[in-house]
């Protein structure tokens, strides 16, 4: 069954110097999720550190922080019907690589190291990410399509 979800979107720093910002924006709307916080962060490594403390041991870990401390990222939460997994659909498959054509990935990237964009993989993950990078809280507003859209 489909559940009202939020899920926590960032366009990561290539996206923002790339000019994607809008497109990925424009795809979340246009599919029909509701924007509840938008933010440009420019993070820094400890809270990158927290965002990723799952990846700690790994070995791309420095990596991905430098690359993510590396310019603005925009953050985002967005709401509506399955959330986290129609997200991480719309986003395409982590490695560039494997990720279908249509996809923000499978349009725009082509390694794993430069992938543009993070979308929450679970719905505890999501609201974990959203506490940590929206501790002010979300922006609480009726949307007038709400019987058209979910
Ligand atoms: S893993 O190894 O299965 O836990 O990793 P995965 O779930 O595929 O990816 C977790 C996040 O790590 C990023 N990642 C990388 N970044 C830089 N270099 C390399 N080699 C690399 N491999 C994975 C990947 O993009 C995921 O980050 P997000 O922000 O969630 O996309």
């Amino acid at each position: 069954m489909s559940t009202k979800e939020q899920t926590y979107i960032m366009v990561k720093p290539d996206g923002v110097q790339r000019g994607l910002v809008g497109d990925i924006i424009a795809r979340f709307e246009k599919r029909g999720f509701k924007l509840v916080a938008l933010k440009l962060v420019q993070a820094t490594t400890e809270h990158l550190e927290k965002h990723y403390a799952d990846l700690k041991g790994k070995p791309f870990f420095p990596g991905l922080i430098k690359y993510m401390a590396s310019g603005p990222v925009v953050a985002m939460v967005w709401e509506g019907l399955d959330a986290v997994k129609t997200g991480r659909v719309m986003l395409g498959a982590t490695n560039p690589l494997a990720s279908a054509p249509g996809t923000i990935r499978g349009d725009y990237a082509l390694a794993v190291g430069r992938n543009i964009c993070h979308g929450s993989d679970a719905v505890e993950s999501a609201q974990k990410e959203i506490a940590l990078w929206f501790p002010e809280g979300l922006v609480q507003y009726t949307n007038t399509l709400e019987g058209w859209v979910f």
